[in-house]
This record gives structure tokens, sequence and C-alpha cells, in this order.
């Protein structure tokens, strides 16, 4: 079965239980400013757990795209990815545990005919300090579906010490293991955040051989178990039984119990090749032969080579699917993690001898693979191919003399002052030279690496308020106009394309603003005309303009937009038009990270022009926004010229 066959499957057989399929949301969350990229089937769904309805019922599921950024380093083994697709049903109040367990016996063992033998499954094992009983329930349901398939398998306590004994499939677990919410264990979730006991799945790939796994892994040691960090064991899926809130002191039941089931969609690709290699699934087939070659090396010929393929073929595929959610290779945020992909595969290319532009062709290949499931690649296809030749031309300009210049310097550690220069002149990630200087043993000294590109930032930051003042200077009255006209064109847009518009510049004359912004396709009459609704509207409702000192995490916390690019802790400034408050709700308008300055109401835009004579206010003053120009700069960015005429 490929792992496409094995996704129609899974969410047909969900159908078949009475759920809503949807598509997968976007890589960037919307409405969720607490994190940077979804990294997991439930986030999209979070509001559901909590009570509101859903609008196609209480049964969901779907094959969510997920990205965890924190990963990056860990991949090169055989099984850590950044990018993965993530199976998930959800019930909102509807089943419970009952129908949970025995839909994912049924599809793992009879569906995908995965051997019961090699299966092992975890519960919570109950804490009363935290008022959570035993999952019993989950635990005898497991036990008695093993035995309808003639496997007697016992439960087993403390596996973590005692180890696992002959014949025990089922492990309780406390809630280091079994628990689940967003932000990890008990202790660590805010007020408020949903989570609950789980029940997680587990696949051995080959009792025999596996054992050796541990042997000769660095946990040798201590004693092997479900959940041993050796990765015998493989996690394919995790059931958690949403059902609680963390309160002030302790945990509140939600209004209702809630399902939340997430698979790893590649790990079950595995399990039914029986290989514990996840590199090696049907999925990478095409890229894999890509890079093969473009290298002329082989896949699992030699490890370090292996290695090599992994990340490039890992990178690479996060990187086509990022760009083909709207984030382009930059220096801030989720761009930062495509430049840091993209550029990481580029060395990786290197090691393997590819010296010519290649990381296209991979990203052609998954789109390739992809297409059929995923229509966003095909339809932005040439925005992720020139993208990624974009970023790797710039980085291979500098890879060369960069690493050059880095031999020369790691003589010993290195200074955060040659890091910084690396940089400056090469482009090179803080991150890549930290790992150049641990293949070599060396320290990089990242405190005063951070100091030093806080205070270039400063100063540049300076520099740019000087220009902006200059730009304003005189009677800047209509520029301060367009200024805010630019946040209300901003938000505008995001309402009428999608939250994924990000802001790529800006430039404010006394005749216009001028506002450039990533979007991949020319937007229609019909758009345009939406976008300058919008505006009109909100200068006719005259709503009042607030500027806001607050701390950086309030800010992203409320939803601010924009381009900002300061530390966690640091006091921002942010302007507001509507009421104050947090994105979404019903008064506020935008919400923009921004130093000004900017208008008292929205209405002073209108002030300034003469009505029509022929219209029934007579010579009041009014303007409107009005689109001139809508146009290219470069692949995936628009700009608009815009005017208060
Ligand atoms: N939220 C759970 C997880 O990510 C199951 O979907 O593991």
């Amino acid at each position: 079965m490929t792992t496409n066959e094995i996704r129609t499957k899974f969410l047909e057989y969900m159908k078949d239980k009475g759920h809503a399929i949807v598509p997968s949301a976007s890589l960037v969350p919307e409405n969720d400013p607490t994190t940077l990229f979804t990294g997991s089937g439930m986030q999209p769904m979070l509001r559901y757990f909590l009570g509101e309805q859903h609008p196609l019922g209480k049964r969901v599921a779907d094959s969510q795209k997920c990205f965890r950024s924190q990963d990056i380093e860990e991949v090169g083994d055989n099984r850590h990815t950044t990018f993965f697709e993530m199976l998930g049903n959800w019930s909102f109040g509807d089943y419970f545990k009952e129908e949970q367990i025995k839909w994912m016996w049924d599809f793992l063992i009879d569906e995908l005919n995965l051997n019961p033998k090699n299966f092992y499954t975890t519960c919570f094992k109950g804490n009363n300090a935290l008022g959570i009983p035993r999952d019993t329930f989950s635990a005898d349901l497991w036990q008695k579906l093993f035995a309808e398939k003639g496997l007697d398998v016992t439960i087993g306590e403390n596996p973590e010490v005692d180890g696992m004994k002959e014949g025990q499939h089922i492990f309780y677990y406390d809630e280091s293991k079994n628990w689940w919410s967003r932000s990890g264990k008990p202790g660590g979730m805010p007020e408020g955040e949903p989570g609950g006991p789980d029940t997680e799945m587990f696949y051995d790939f080959d009792p025999d051989l596996s054992k050796q796994i541990h042997a000769k892994s660095k946990w040798s040691s201590e004693v092997c178990h479900v959940n041993c960090d050796c990765g015998r064991f493989m996690e394919i899926g995790n059931n958690v039984f949403m059902q609680y809130k963390k309160t002030a002191n302790g945990f509140a039941e939600l209004p209702q119990m809630n399902v939340d089931h997430g698979s790893g969609l590649e790990r079950y690709a595995a399990a039914l090749r029986n290989d514990p290699d996840m590199l090696a699934i049907d999925v990478f087939d095409e890229p894999r032969k890509t890079i093969e070659e473009l290298s002329g090396k082989n896949y699992g010929a030699n490890e370090d080579e292996t290695y090599a393929f992994r990340v490039i073929l890992d990178h690479l595929r996060a990187a086509t699917f990022l760009i083909g959610d709207g984030i382009l290779p930059g220096n801030k945020d989720q761009m930062y993690y495509v430049r840091r992909l993209i550029r990481r595969a580029v060395r990786f290319g290197n090691k393997l001898g590819i010296n010519e532009s290649f990381t296209k062709r991979v990203a052609d290949s998954y789109i390739e693979t992809y297409k059929k499931e995923y229509k966003v690649l095909e339809e932005k296809k040439d925005l992720i191919l020139s993208e990624m030749e974009k970023e790797e031309s710039k980085f291979r300009l500098t890879l060369e003399k960069g690493i050059k210049e880095f031999e020369k310097i790691a003589t010993k550690d290195i200074s955060g002052i040659d890091a910084f220069n690396l940089l400056q002149s090469y482009g090179f990630p803080i991150e890549l030279t930290e790992e150049l200087a641990a293949e070599r043993g060396i320290k990089v000294d990242r405190s005063s690496f951070d100091e030093a590109k806080k205070k270039h930032a400063e100063e540049s930051r300076t520099a740019s308020a000087g220009k902006f003042k200059g730009g304003l200077g005189g009677d800047g009255e209509i520029e301060t106009k367009y200024h805010t006209a630019t946040h209300l064109l901003h938000e505008a847009l995001r309402q009428v394309l999608g939250e994924h518009v990000l802001q790529k510049g800006s430039n404010i004359t006394s005749e216009r603003l001028r506002f450039d912004f990533s979007f991949d396709r020319k937007m229609t009459d019909d758009e345009k005309k939406k976008v300058e609704d919008i505006i009109n509207d909100v200068i006719k409702q005259d709503l009042p303009v607030h500027r806001e000192e607050v701390t950086y995490e309030e800010a992203r916390e409320r939803g601010a937009i924009g381009v900002f690019d300061e530390k966690y802790g640091e006091k921002v400034s942010i302007y507001t038009v509507g009421e104050p408050g947090k994105r979404g709700t019903a008064k506020l308008f935008s919400m923009e990270f921004c130093g000004g300055p900017h208008v008292n109401s929205t209405g002073e835009l209108a002030v300034g022009g003469i009505h029509p004579p022929d219209s029934s206010q007579g010579d009041k003053p009014y303007r409107h926004f009005v689109i001139q120009k809508e146009e290219a700069v470069s692949a995936g960015v628009r700009r608009i010229k815009a005017v208060l005429e």
C-alpha cells in the first residue's frame, strides 16, 4: 500500500464512521499567534474542544500537514523529520474511549493488516494529586481486543524500572508519558488550556532484530521498554481523551468529553513496509532518485552520505510545502525557517558532491509526488521552484567563500563577532556556524553573537527611523494619512486574499502609498474592489486609532501583525484601528507592530478633498481610497500603488 493509499484508506474509514472529512489547514496557523507553525492535527481544532460547534458536526477527520521546527537538527537519523502528515479524527463531545479504541484496532489490525504481535499500547496510570484516575477502561479494552485475536497479553506496571515481561503488550505510565496538551505535561499547561490522558500505540519492527537496536544504543545499560529513547519501538499514533481544562488550582472537566486522535501517516507507511527507515518510504522515491542522479551516490551506501540524503529529503519537502503555504525564505519568523531549511539542504548537497543548482529539481519531484492530494503545490509550482532557485543561488554565491573564511577562523573557538561576520558577509545562519563548529569540536560564543546582532539591528533601526521621519518631514500630514491607509490596506488584503499575505515592503510619498506583499498571482478586479470597499467603509466609520506599548509576547498573543524582529521581553509599540483588544474581536479592525505616526481616527483620511459639485454633500471635504495599480515586483511578490483621491 502506498502512502497516498493509506491516507485515502484512513479517511474513507473515518467517513464510514460518520466523520466529515476536511482538508488540511495551512502550515501557518490562522488566528493563533501563539505558535509559528501548525505542529499537530488538533491545533486547528482547538476551539471545538472548548465547546464551540464545528460547522460540519461532532465528528471530523483529516490528514494535516505539520511542521516541527524544533526537530531540524535531529534530522538525519532514520526517523526524525520536520515535516510530516498527521492522520486525525476528532469527537467534539460525541463518541469516547470505546469507539475510538475499537476503531483503531480495527483499522490497524484488520484494515492495514499490521501483525498484532508487533503492536503495543500504553495507558495513563492515574495521579491522585491531580485528581485524575487510572485509565483502566482503555487498558482492559485493548486487552480484550488482543484476546479476540487469540493473543492473551498482560498489562505491565512500572516498565521503566521493571522492563517488559514476556507476554506484556499494554503498559501503564504516568503523566510524563501518557498525557497530552499543546503545551505539554500538566505542570506546564497555562490556565484554560485543554488536555487529558492518552493511550498511545507503538510498533515493534522485528522483535529479534530490534533488541539489538537497544543493545547498540547509548541506553544499553538501562532496561528497555516501550517508551525507551533507544527508538526500538516506534510510536505510530496517539489517542488523547481531551476531557480536562487547567484551572488556577488543578483541573476541571471540560463541558464535553472529546477524543483527539493523531497518527503519523509516514509512520504507518514505515510499519507496513516493516522497515524502520522512515525516509525509505515511497513518497521519497522520486526525490531520492533525483538526488542519486545529481550526485552519482546511492542512498544507503554509507552512513555519512545517507545522513546527507535524509537531511536534503526532509528539508526540501518541508520547504516545498511551506512555500506552497505562502512562506517565502527570509530573515524573520516563519520565513527564517524556510531559509534555514534550504541553506542546510544546499550544504548537505555539497557534501554529496552536488555543485549545481538542485533544490528546485528535488522540489519538483515532491510536487509530482503530492500534487493530486495537495493541489496547492501544483498551483504554486512556479513560485516554489523559483523561490528555491533564488535562495539556493543567493547562498551558493557566498557558501564556498564562507566555508573558506570559516576554515580560517576555526582554529579555535569562534567569537561572536566572527560568527556575526559570517552571517553578514556570507549569509551563514548562526545555526550553520554552530553546526560546522560542532563538527570540529569547537564552540561559538552565542551570547556575544546575539549582542552583535542586536547592536546592528538597533543601529539600522535608528537609521531607518531617521529616514522615515525625513520622509514625513515638513507638514507630513498627508503622508501620515497614507501611513494609516497602509495599515488598512494590509489588513484588508489579508481579509480578501488570505492570512498568508505578508508585508514585504512599504513606501510613502505625499502623492501615494506603495505596498509590497507576498502573493503569487494577479488580483482580480473583484478582489481589488473588495479591498477598496473594506477600506472606504472603515474610513466612513471613523474608527479610532490607538498606540499602545506592550511586551512583545502580549502583542503576539493578541495577534498583532507586521514585520517585527525583536527579542522576547522587549516593549514594542503597536497601533490598533478600532477598539483596542485582541485580534478576532468584532470591534478591532487592525493591529500592527509599528512606530507611527498615524492619524487619530480613520475619518481623517477622507478629509482634504472636495465632493463632486453634483453630490448632495455639496462641497464637504471627502476623499476615497483607490487602488491605481496592482503589479508583480518579483516572483511571489505583488505591489499596490494607491491614492486617497
Ligand atoms: N494531539 C495529539 C498529538 O499530537 C493527537 O492528535 O499527538
